[in-house]
């Protein structure tokens, strides 16, 4: 058998075949550098950065020294089961930030992760055991008005037609055992999740059931609960199936005497997760109109709201939550990325106090999560997004604001290969034209293929030294994440690069986007 490798070796393959198959050898603000055949150092400007992971840059200098002083100082990385005073000096300090941007006194209460797929989870595990508890709260008060309706019925009270039609002509033991069995059959109908469409909230798997992409998701549907996707921007389609999704249970009560059937609204929704501007999907903001809607419409059906920040959050867009700046409100906020600072893996979820469980505590935990290590970044990473009054986030949106500009002149330029450019501070896409119909059968194949963007990116890296990525499911989309510090310099030179690119794809000209 012939290997390139046992490490993903087909991923490999193709990233050789996309000429992405590069090896990085350091990292330094919004440098990757890769080796020459000279032994050099070849400088890349990296506007990946780690799918969002680096907003301070690649080993920001207060970061990396910390990490070296806590190695040096041997602060034990694992105590598991004992106090985590670092993990509450972050818990502390994220609420700070949340009650300044959300105005909501909170507190939120905080469970560590170590990925951003993990605190999904958490959020919405979460979310089921409260749905779950309130549930069962609610079938223990009916079991308790089928007793008062029992000691009723043989005091005398006769059966509502209702009732008597529920019992199928018998008597008050036939209503009682059919109420039991129309609500034990409502009750163990899976819970209702809801998210949107071009929505990426992990790949584990139940977070892979939150992802809308269907390739990623199908394989594995019969692993864990379906979601139930719609629409962004489209508040009635929410509104629409959260109507039908609801479901009522029924108690017994006394009515003029008679023994009569009421409905009780059975929790079912557990969670509406989204990401205030969706990622992965392709770099689409949500918009403050809708986000009210979805906020009214989750607050009239007591549906949780998960405000998924893994990508978004930490000051990424000019303000710490993007969410924030479009007014919506979560019950559950996810972090994750740029948490770690560039360095660790660290998330965290964060559970509104009106809809927190203490037993949750002692029913989830992850032997990472809330390590010293990473709490300690995590702590610093936010005195350093948080210093000055907030220069960072300030800077975050002037980098974007001006990033955007210059794609948006890229745009106007080249409306024949570019369709759009949007975003938010610094998260950032343009999207490429489709090349199916291209008279260059190289660009038709690629594009059929759905690696255009890849090609793209190949031919960025290689050409430009500019290292740009699309989204695996908006793959003519290349995202833009640099960090805070992102130079004019280093912004001109990413223009020009893709300028360059754009010539390429209005020359039609399939083989020098290969490089050949
Ligand atoms: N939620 C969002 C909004 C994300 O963008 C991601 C990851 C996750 C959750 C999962 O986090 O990878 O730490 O488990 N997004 C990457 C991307 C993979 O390509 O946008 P993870």
């Amino acid at each position: 058998m012939t290997t390139t490798g046992l490490a993903e070796p087909f991923l490999r393959a193709q990233l050789e075949t996309l000429g992405l198959a590069v090896e990085y050898v350091r990292a330094e603000g919004d440098t990757l550098y890769r080796r020459g055949e000279d032994g050099r150092e070849i400088p890349v400007l990296d506007l990946v950065g780690g799918f969002g992971a680096t907003i301070l840059g690649h080993h920001h200098p207060e970061v990396t020294s910390l990490a070296q002083e806590l190695l040096a100082a041997q602060v034990p990385v694992h105590a598991q089961f004992s106090l985590h005073p670092y993990a509450e000096t972050v818990a502390r300090r994220l609420n700070d930030i949340l009650r300044r941007e959300t105005g909501d006194p909170g507190p939120y209460l905080a469970v560590f992760a170590n990925s951003g797929a993990e605190a999904v989870e958490a959020a919405v595990k979460h979310a089921e055991l409260d749905r779950g508890l309130k549930a069962a709260a609610l079938l223990e008060r009916i079991g308790e008005s089928i007793e008062r309706a029992r000691r009723a019925a043989r005091d005398g009270a006769p059966l509502s037609p209702a009732a008597q039609r529920l019992a199928d002509g018998g008597d008050f033991e036939a209503l009682a055992a059919a109420v039991t069995a129309v609500n034990r059959a409502r009750a163990e109908e899976p819970p209702v999740l809801l998210a949107l469409s071009g929505s990426f909230h992990g790949k584990l798997i139940g977070s892979v059931q939150l992802t809308h992409n269907p390739a990623v998701r199908e394989p594995f549907r019969a692993l864990a609960a379906p979601c139930r996707f719609v629409p962004a921007e489209d508040p009635e389609t929410l509104a629409a199936a959260i109507a039908e999704e609801r479901r009522t249970v029924l108690g017994l009560a006394l009515c003029g005497g008679a023994v009569d059937l009421v409905e009780h609204q059975l929790p079912r929704l557990c969670a509406l997760l989204l990401e205030p501007v969706q990622g992965e999907g392709g770099v689409r903001p949500l918009t403050a109109g809708y986000a009210r809607e979805v906020q009214r419409i989750c607050a009239e059906a007591d549906c949780p709201i998960v405000v998924d920040e893994v990508q978004s959050g930490m000051g990424r867009t000019g303000t710490f939550l993007a969410s924030s700046a479009i007014g919506l409100r979560g019950d559950y906020y996810v972090l994750a990325k740029s948490l770690g600072g560039g360095i660790a893996k660290a998330a965290v979820t964060l559970v509104h106090h009106g809809r927190h469980r203490p037993e949750f505590e002692l029913l989830h935990s992850s032997t990472f999560a809330k390590d010293a290590f990473s709490t300690l970044i995590a702590a610093r990473t936010l005195d350093l997004l948080e210093a000055d009054g907030g220069a960072l986030y300030r800077r975050a949106a002037e980098r974007g604001e001006r990033i955007l500009k210059q794609l948006s002149g890229v745009r106007d330029d080249f409306k024949d290969v570019v369709v759009d450019v949007r975003g938010r501070g610094l998260m950032l896409g343009l999207e490429l034209r489709d090349q199916s119909d291209s008279p260059s059968p190289v660009l038709r194949e690629l594009s059929r293929a759905g690696v255009l963007g890849y090609a793209a990116a190949g031919h960025l890296l290689n050409a430009h030294a500019l290292r740009v990525f699309p989204t695996a499911s908006a793959v003519t989309t290349l995202r833009i994440e640099p960090s805070v510090g992102i130079t004019d310099a280093r912004i001109d030179q990413a223009e020009a690069a893709l300028r360059a690119l754009c010539e390429v794809l209005r020359a039609q000209d399939g083989e020098r986007l290969l490089g050949r």
